[in-house]
């Protein structure tokens, strides 16, 4: 059945849920406050790099797919409002400004019974007691009576998103009054697998999620240094440790650690709930303190055999990962930054995190990765994009920090 829905938030999440959710039928108003943002969307141009987004942006029919700045009108039209915006960490704790402007402006147009559906991640109780709260405040109605609220984390991968958007492993819905969840059943009727649990149980899912991720890549990494020490294969001994299926093949690839919007933000902020909850919490500030280290070991490795200083130094990747522009708490940036302290001369290319990488790091950019390979002494390979793979290196000394098919030293093989 199809609803009206509005989505708060155009970034990652929420341009992926709203194209998403319009596919399928539904009329959706994307709110954001970043006309920049809601311009190129309009132009039909993703602000962001993501497999097949282009083509659902060229297919959107826009009498149904609203990109607007109008929360009011997009408020009172909508049956259903997702709240897609960022929740950043500030050191270990939470940055819940967004949440709240949002949950003020939604208190401020509501007008009959529509489900309030937080996907941002939040730490267990936010939905109740900020989101909650606001519009109860601000609209005078009841949560749960007068309007619904739930709580629905959001596992997608960037660059995968929309594929994990139709074929995740699963959906978490955490609501309490029936309403909400005959709604919401009927909005996620496609899922194969759509799980239900209280509010803060599916907040907490979500924290459990990541934090065990980055756990699982900390140990795999720190396999793996064992594996070069050792000299063995590390990719084979975990590949062939992930085949009993009580661990998985999956998340057990080693290089220079996890980065991106969410693992560094995510444990931060359970580190935070686990101190101020007076609980210990050992294995996820390990896999933590692993982390921040472990770019180190591709900088001690290189310099076994190189000199930095005044080195000319090519770095291929600046994204988090393959298959994304986003630069955020990425590896490779720490890394570069760590080749900068030892006095290397750094020119980067990235098929498409330049210009994010740019605002965060004043180093010299080349045009192409060719360029890089024939205008630099030696080669780092920070991130693992496929098309790296199949430049002419030119004999040159690489080094790689995330596994590719390419002829070199890596951080753990
Ligand atoms: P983002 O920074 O890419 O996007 C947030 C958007 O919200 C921006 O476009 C911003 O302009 C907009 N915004 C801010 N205030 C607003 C307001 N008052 N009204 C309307 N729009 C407003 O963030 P993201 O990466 O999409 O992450 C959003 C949330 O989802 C976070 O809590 C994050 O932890 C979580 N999450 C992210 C991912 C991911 O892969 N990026 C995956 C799962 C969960
Ligand atoms: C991650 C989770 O996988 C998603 O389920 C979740 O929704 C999302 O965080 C989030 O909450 O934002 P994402 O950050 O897009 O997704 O990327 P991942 O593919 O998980 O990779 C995260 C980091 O771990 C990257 O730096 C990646 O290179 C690294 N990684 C991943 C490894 O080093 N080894 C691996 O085996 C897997």
């Amino acid at each position: 059945m199809a609803h009206t829905i509005a989505v708060f938030g155009a970034g990652y999440v929420g341009l992926i849920q709203a194209v998403a959710l319009h596919s399928l039928g539904n009329k959706v108003y994307l709110v954001d406050v970043d006309e920049e943002r809601l311009a190129l969307i309009r132009n039909r141009k993703a602000p962001i790099f993501e497999k097949g987004l282009d083509a659902m942006l060229a297919s959107a029919n826009f009498d149904t797919f609203i990109p607007t700045s109008d929360a009011k009108t997009s408020i009172e039209n909508a049956n259903v409002l997702f709240i897609c915006v960022g929740t950043p960490s500030e050191g270990t704790s939470q940055d819940t400004r967004a949440l709240e402007a949002v949950s003020k402006t939604i208190g401020t147009h509501l007008d009959s019974f529509k489900v309030v559906v937080v996907k941002s991640t939040v730490l267990p109780g936010t939905t109740q007691d900020i989101v909650g709260k606001t519009i109860e405040t601000t609209s005078g109605l009841n949560a749960g009576e007068d309007f619904g609220l739930a709580m629905n984390p959001e596992f997608l991968r960037e660059g995968t998103a929309l594929q994990d958007f139709f074929h995740g492993d699963r959906t978490v819905i955490g609501v309490e009054d029936e309403r909400s969840k005959t709604i919401l059943s009927e909005i996620y009727d496609l899922k194969e697998s759509t799980h239900f649990c209280s509010i803060k149980e599916a907040e907490l899912v979500k924290y459990a999620s990541n934090s065990f991720l980055a756990l699982k890549i900390s140990f795999a990494n720190e396999i793996g240094n064992l594996c070069k020490r050792l000299d063995l294969d590390a990719y084979r001994v975990l590949q062939l440790t992930g085949k009993d299926s009580r661990i998985g093949e999956k998340f057990l690839e080693s290089g220079i650690g996890y980065g991106g919007s969410c693992f560094p933000k995510d444990v931060a902020a359970l580190i935070g709930l686990y101190e101020r909850e007076g609980l210990p919490l050992r294995t996820i500030n390990a896999a933590h303190e692993a982390n921040e280290h472990q770019h180190e070991r591709l900088i001690g490795i290189i310099k076994k055999s190189h000199d930095l200083r005044g080195a000319k130094v090519g770095v291929l990747g600046l994204a988090f990962k393959r298959g994304t522009d986003d630069t955020r708490a990425s590896p490779a940036i720490r890394t570069i930054r760590s080749l900068l302290k030892e006095g290397a001369k750094i020119t980067a290319f990235d098929p498409q995190a330049m210009d994010r990488a740019k605002a965060e790091l004043d180093i010299a950019y080349a045009k192409s990765g060719q360029e890089i390979i024939d205008g630099n002494d030696l080669i780092v390979i920070l991130t693992d994009w496929p098309e790296f793979e199949k430049l002419d290196y030119r004999q040159k000394p690489v080094f790689l920090g995330r596994k590719l098919n390419v002829k070199g030293e890596g951080i753990t093989w």
